[in-house]
């Protein structure tokens, strides 16, 4: 049997960033409090809590007046009722959502609607929606046209896949050109989500089992699991603990193995080590 990681795996930029920046944070100002989890992995948050890094829900929650936002950032009134308050922001969100909170706004500013091709419950799309004010709406599906300006900005969530992203481009033109006076569609997808989904794609073609290593609550491992499972036996698990013996038996030859872009090192090498020992 023959155990293939992933040639782009775990950690991006932006989640490496982030985990850097507050690592530095609490050494210089002892223990912090980030606004949500800094990332969405169970590991992560339980390791930064070792070095005194907790999770406010809310400002309310906050022991200090320090704020640490995370990589999937927030929207400019929580940054304006924080600053309001006096309260020092710790700003680690990953550059790739600053620039789509940038193009929200630039276009909301010039009076398009602005559609965000993704999960209206992320806090990525919540935070970029709050740059467009009364202009955003997140959606996956085709909106229609009752609500929107005939000049329509499209972005995407970070993590969505392109062909997805392409697909609901190509509906909403199909849909609605005769509607539209002008479209402007922004790739707001990350290079780090495309590199990830392209080199799992590369690795599904040619295994027999995928195995996604990462959070449920995590929107790049889902799509990862998504994108693998349409061209091979593809399980997502959040531990090594959770591979289950049956998935290994006939004919699995060749177990390819991608993790989400908050998934630590550790917990993949855990992973590829179960493995080998039920080998
Ligand atoms: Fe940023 Fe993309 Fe990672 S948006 S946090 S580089 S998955």
């Amino acid at each position: 049997m023959q155990i293939e990681k992933a040639a782009e795996i775990g950690f991006c930029t932006g989640v490496r960033r982030a985990i850097n920046m507050i690592e530095r944070a609490t050494k210089e100002l002892g223990p912090l409090q980030t606004l949500g989890p800094i990332v969405h992995n169970q590991q992560v948050v339980d390791r930064l809590a070792e070095h005194g890094v907790t999770v406010a829900e809310s400002l309310d929650q906050l022991k200090r007046d320090i704020l640490c936002i995370s990589s999937h950032g927030v929207g400019p009134q929580i940054i304006e009722e924080a600053e309001a308050r006096g309260i020092k922001i710790i700003d680690t969100t990953c550059p790739f959502v600053r620039r789509s909170q940038v193009a929200a706004k630039r276009l909301a500013n010039s009076g398009f609607s602005v559609i965000v091709f993704g999960d209206e419950n992320h806090r990525e799309v919540q935070g970029v929606l709050g740059y467009a004010g009364d202009k955003g709406l997140a959606t996956i599906k085709v909106p229609s046209f009752k609500n929107l300006s005939p000049r329509v900005g499209i972005l995407s969530q970070t993590t969505q896949s392109f062909a997805a992203f392409h697909s609901f481009v190509s509906s909403f033109v199909q849909t609605h050109l005769e509607s539209i006076a002008e479209l402007r569609v922004v790739n707001t997808i990350c290079d780090a989500t495309r590199k990830h989904q392209e080199a799992a794609l590369e690795l599904a073609r040619r295994s027999d089992l995928m195995l996604v290593v990462g959070s449920r609550g995590s929107a790049n491992t889902k799509r990862l699991a998504e994108l693998c499972s349409a061209l091979v036996e593809t399980h997502h698990i959040e531990t090594a603990q959770e591979i289950d013996p049956k998935w290994l038996s006939g004919k699995v030859e060749r177990i390819g193995i991608t993790a989400g872009a908050s998934t630590p090192d550790e917990v993949i090498d855990e992973v590829v080590s179960r493995l080998r020992e039920m080998k």
